[in-house]
């Protein structure tokens, strides 16, 4: 049997994305299966925006039972799947793409991937004020898990004022939430501070107004790699007494989509580890 018939005998699943080359999905999954004894196999696979419709048909045609969606492909693919989960809806963004006869249904589990992360580094959010950095879609899709722990408050804050509002307006009722631009944070103390913006692919931070963590407080980053160094450094700036990056975020988020396909909780420590020491 040649390598393609042989392929077609075992799950595959993917990624997508432009540019997606980087993913650390394919190695994290490979992990996973690996450490279940599951024969899988899981590629990146560029799609460029023109062409998603058209490739997504393509890998269903071709068996695949699981893809995950990365930029710029998050908040578009909703509108190509049959049925798309609450939690995915309410984020804007789909990430997490499961198989049916028929097409895909969408789902989010990069929020379930922060709160699962935060609790496993032992960050409490329950009673405590939280500082979200940044209102773009990985924020919006923390928003509602992380009220769910019930802080005290989460303030979301940007350099854009109108952001804030419209997430404000969107998640009005769900609990305490305030936007803020980040001018307006000044003279504000938070006991976790959560960088949920971009700034550090480009080197640098939001530009904050003095000191904003309490004595004891913790940050934690989204970014990861060397996209976190700028608010590593901030955050030993404000005395952080720990700060952690998203590393931990996107395994525990691809755990979440492991356990939609196939039905089983990867142990995460244990592939985190085999990240870190790459
Ligand atoms: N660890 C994980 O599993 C995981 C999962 C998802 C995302 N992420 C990371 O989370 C970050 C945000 O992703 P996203 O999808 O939300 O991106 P996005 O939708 O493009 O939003 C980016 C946000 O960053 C802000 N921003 C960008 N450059 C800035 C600068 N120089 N100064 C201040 N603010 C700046 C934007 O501010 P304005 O609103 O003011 O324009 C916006 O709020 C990225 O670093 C991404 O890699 C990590």
């Amino acid at each position: 049997m040649g390598a393609a018939a042989e392929l077609r005998k075992i799950s595959r699943y993917g990624v997508i994305g432009q540019p997606v080359a980087h993913s650390l999905s394919p190695r994290i999954h490979a992990l996973f299966a690996k450490a279940f004894g599951i024969d899988l196999s899981y590629e990146a696979i560029e799609i460029a925006p023109a062409d998603l419709a058209a490739r997504l048909q393509q890998l269903h045609a071709d068996g695949y039972s699981g893809i995950n969606v990365t930029l710029p492909h998050k908040a578009v693919v909703a509108a190509l799947c049959e049925g798309v989960s609450e939690r995915a809806q309410i984020a804007g963004a789909v990430n997490c793409l499961k198989r049916t006869d028929s097409g895909w249904i969408g789902d989010n589990t990069d929020g379930e991937g922060l709160v699962r992360d935060l609790a496993r580094l032992g960050i409490a959010v329950a009673g405590q004020r939280v500082l979200l950095l940044g209102a773009g879609g990985a924020a919006r899709g923390a928003i509602d898990p992380l009220l769910a722990l019930h802080p005290k408050e989460l303030v979301v804050s940007s350099r854009n004022p109108w952001k804030p509002e419209a997430l404000a307006e969107q998640f009005k009722g769900r609990g305490p939430l305030r936007p803020c631009t980040h001018l307006a944070l000044k003279g504000d103390h938070y006991d976790l501070i959560i960088n949920a913006t971009s700034a550090g692919h480009a080197g640098g931070m939001p530009r904050l107004p003095g000191p904003l963590l309490v004595e004891g407080g913790s940050c934690y980053d989204l970014s990861y790699g060397k996209a976190h160094a700028p608010f590593a450094a901030w955050a030993q700036q404000q005395s952080a007494a720990k700060t952690d990056d998203g590393l931990g975020m996107l395994v525990e988020q691809a755990a979440v989509s492991f356990e939609i396909w196939l039905g089983k909780s990867p142990d995460v420590e244990a592939v985190l580890a085999a990240l870190r020491t790459r």
